[in-house]
């Protein structure tokens, strides 16, 4: 009679927390994340984009985010595309698991990166780009220790380059092109340490010389294009340095290029146009298997060397300089 009455009860119970709980013994979502979820839906305006985002679905399977395999915690966030009229909500920090976050093409996303972000202690890559966020690139960002890659590009941020983001130790590629930055390039990217990312700064504001720091570190990939940058470029040659592509075009870079006349045999892209570079052509460059040079708009002089590539490229890559000559260009007299 006892037993039965227990088995009874417990038959019962069971029965009652099945019906009373389906969603939770089925999903495989962490309900905290599930929360967090619904929360920044709300925040950003419950916009259409995350209809999917219901109380009573589990959340491992809505759109947009995916779940750990071994613990089933939200570890990316990835919006290409929506009409998302909101800043980044604080609630975005609570998130712990999160390794991709990707917020791209919403162009009505403002305000600035708030500082909760720090608290994704597993984040490798965080892009915030095509949106239309402002205010300086925040020097806490450097925190987040695991990121490989840092895509800010294409927004409204000014201010200067925080310094401190030289510190990521993981770092593979650093975006910070299409924005409004000014100031100088920090002297500490010439401490990186571990690997050094490639970086671009294209279409800012920056000013300044290229720091000496520089010439410590191997760069692979650079682009500085259109900025206001001056100084030489003799940090980045050598013949003992690794750097691939060098975009320096559309600056105000001024120095005598017959006195930059070692370049590594890695160098494959090389753009200076729209500088002031002075002197003549090294005949070095025939040395190197360049993919493409591009010298034009310049104040170059004396006749382009013989050999290699040189002679393989059209008129424009040699086109407006003071008194560039030969091949492709006019003849020399
Ligand atoms: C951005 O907001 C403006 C003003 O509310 C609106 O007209 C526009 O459609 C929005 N665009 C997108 C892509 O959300
Ligand atoms: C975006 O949403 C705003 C208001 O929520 C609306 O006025 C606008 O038409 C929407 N734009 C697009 C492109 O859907
Ligand atoms: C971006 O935000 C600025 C204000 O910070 C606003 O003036 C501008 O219209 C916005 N641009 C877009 C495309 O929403
Ligand atoms: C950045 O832009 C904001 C808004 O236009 C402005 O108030 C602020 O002074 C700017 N900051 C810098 C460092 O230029
Ligand atoms: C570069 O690193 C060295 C050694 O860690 C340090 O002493 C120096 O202050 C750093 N320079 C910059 C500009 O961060
Ligand atoms: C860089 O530009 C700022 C204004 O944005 C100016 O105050 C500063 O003097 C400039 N620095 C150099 C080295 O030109
Ligand atoms: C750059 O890399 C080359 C080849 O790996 C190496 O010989 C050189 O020491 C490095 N230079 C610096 C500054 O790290
Ligand atoms: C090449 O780089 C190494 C390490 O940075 C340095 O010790 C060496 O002097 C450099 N050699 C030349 C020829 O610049
Ligand atoms: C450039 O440097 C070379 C080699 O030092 C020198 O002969 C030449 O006069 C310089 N050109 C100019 C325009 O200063
Ligand atoms: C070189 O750059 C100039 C200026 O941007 C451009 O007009 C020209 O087409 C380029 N030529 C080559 C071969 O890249």
């Amino acid at each position: 009679m006892k037993t039965s009455l227990i088995t009874f009860t417990a038959t019962v119970t069971v029965i009652l927390l099945c019906s009373t709980l389906p969603l939770s013994l089925s999903q495989r979502c962490n309900v905290k994340d599930q929360i967090t979820l619904l929360r920044i839906k709300n925040s950003l305006g419950n916009p259409t984009v995350l209809a999917s985002w219901t109380s009573n679905s589990d959340c491992c399977k809505w759109h947009y985010v995916e779940c750990d395999l071994y613990n089933d915690r939200i570890k990316s966030l990835t919006i290409f595309s929506g009409n998302i009229s909101a800043p980044i909500p604080d609630t975005l920090g609570n998130l712990p698991y999160l390794e991709t976050l990707i917020l791209r093409k919403l162009t009505n996303l403002t305000g600035q990166i708030p500082a909760t972000i720090t608290k994704l202690v597993h984040l490798k890559t965080l892009t915030l780009s095509w949106t239309n966020l402002s205010g300086p690139i925040p020097s806490f960002l450097s925190q987040l220790k695991t990121l490989t890659t840092l895509d800010l590009s294409y927004n409204n941020f000014n201010g200067s380059i925080p310094p401190e983001l030289a510190t990521l130790p993981n770092l593979e590629s650093l975006h910070l092109d299409r924005n409004a930055l000014t100031g100088p390039i920090p002297d500490s990217f010439g401490n990186f340490t571990g690997k050094v990312p490639a970086i671009y700064l294209s279409h800012n504001l920056l000013n300044g010389t290229v720091p000496k720091s520089l010439a410590q570190v191997n760069f692979t990939w650079l682009d500085l294009s259109r900025n206001k940058l001056q100084g030489d470029l003799s940090v980045f040659f050598g013949t003992n340095k690794t750097i691939e592509t060098a975009d320096f075009s559309r600056n105000l870079f001024e120095f005598n290029f017959t006195t930059l006349n070692e370049f590594p045999s890695s160098l494959s892209v090389l753009d200076l146009n729209h500088n002031s570079i002075y002197g003549s052509l090294p005949e070095t460059l025939t040395g190197l298997q360049l993919q493409s040079l591009n010298v034009s708009y310049n104040r170059l002089c004396g006749e382009i060397p013989v050999g290699g590539r040189l002679q393989n490229y059209d008129n424009t890559a040699y086109f407006h300089n003071r008194c560039l000559c030969g091949f492709p260009l006019q003849a020399c007299f």
